[in-house]
């Protein structure tokens, strides 16, 4: 397919204005940006404080789609403001708002202080039973690269957000730990020298844990980095599941199929979901 070729224009961005500590509701403002190929949104943004009002607040870093600092919801869809050349989502109008599912600190900047705090809930890193080896390692721990593909897409995670904004059951339940948290805990679930499995599946497997998910798979759709959040939860909903049901434990043990005390039916163990977004 031949490639787009953009032109110079005049471009309406149209800014969701709110100060909650003077508003009383949020009030959207018009500002004209002349905008050459090549223009990010960010860049769009550094054009409208410095020339037209410097009262506009936004928060980025790196520029260059690293830090998860800017993420916005551009023309409805969230989205990182750096790494989003305007020409190709807009010639005309641009809508720019403070990413949904999150309190807003001033204008385009959220509060993503619940994204830390479901992050850091749920054991983030390596738990390990061998307190000796942690504080005295008398050795590495090698991975073999049949066990990094099994985490690695997850530890691409920029913490920008972007996922749990695009979340309708987020919107619904504040307390959902949401596309972010969950999929840190499986990448750290499946790693090989991780012991941790039963102190994050207290977390994990809670009321507003896994079992909350709907599966609509837009937090996949919408990760600047390629990450598949909707894909961690499934699967970490079958690693509860299977827990539960001891299969594991007790197939590990008398490699037969015959069904573990307790249980009166041994469900069929359900084939891992699909990939929901294209892997590149
Ligand atoms: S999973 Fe993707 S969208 Fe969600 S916080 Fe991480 S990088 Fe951002
Ligand atoms: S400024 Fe760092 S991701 Fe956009």
């Amino acid at each position: 397919m031949a490639k787009k070729i953009h032109k110079e224009t005049d471009i309406v961005f149209h800014i969701r204005r709110y100060n909650p500590e003077l508003d009383s509701k949020p009030l959207w403002k018009k500002y004209t940006v002349h905008v050459e190929p090549g223009m990010t949104v960010l860049d769009g943004l550094h054009q409208i404080r410095e020339t037209q009002d410097a009262s506009l607040s936004l928060r980025y870093s790196c520029r260059m789609g690293v830090c998860g600092s800017c993420g916005m919801l551009l023309n409805g869809r969230p989205s990182l403001a750096c790494n989003t050349q305007i020409l190709d989502i807009t010639t005309k109008v641009l809508t720019v708002a403070s990413l949904p599912n999150f309190d807003i600190i001033k204008d385009l900047v959220p509060d993503l202080t619940p994204l830390f705090e479901k992050h850091i809930s749920t054991s983030p890193h390596i738990v390990r039973n061998d307190a000796d080896e942690m504080l005295n390692p008398t050795g590495e721990f090698y991975q073999t690269p049949e066990e990094l593909t099994r985490y690695l897409q997850f530890t691409y995670c920029i913490k920008c957000g972007l996922c749990m904004s695009a979340c309708p059951t987020l919107a619904t339940d504040p307390e959902y730990i949401g596309s972010q948290a969950l999929p840190q805990a499986y990448r750290y679930n499946v790693d090989t020298r991780d012991d941790g499995f039963n102190l994050r599946k207290k977390i994990v497997g809670s009321t507003h844990g896994v079992f909350r998910c709907h599966y609509a798979g837009e937090c996949s759709n919408v990760c600047p980095k390629g990450v598949d959040p909707a894909r961690a939860i499934q699967l970490m909903k079958r690693e509860l599941v299977l827990d539960y049901l001891k299969l594991k434990k007790h197939r590990a043990k008398s490699h037969i199929c015959s069904k573990p005390e307790g249980v009166e039916r041994i469900p069929e163990i359900p084939e891992a979901p699909p990939f929901t977004v294209e892997q590149k």
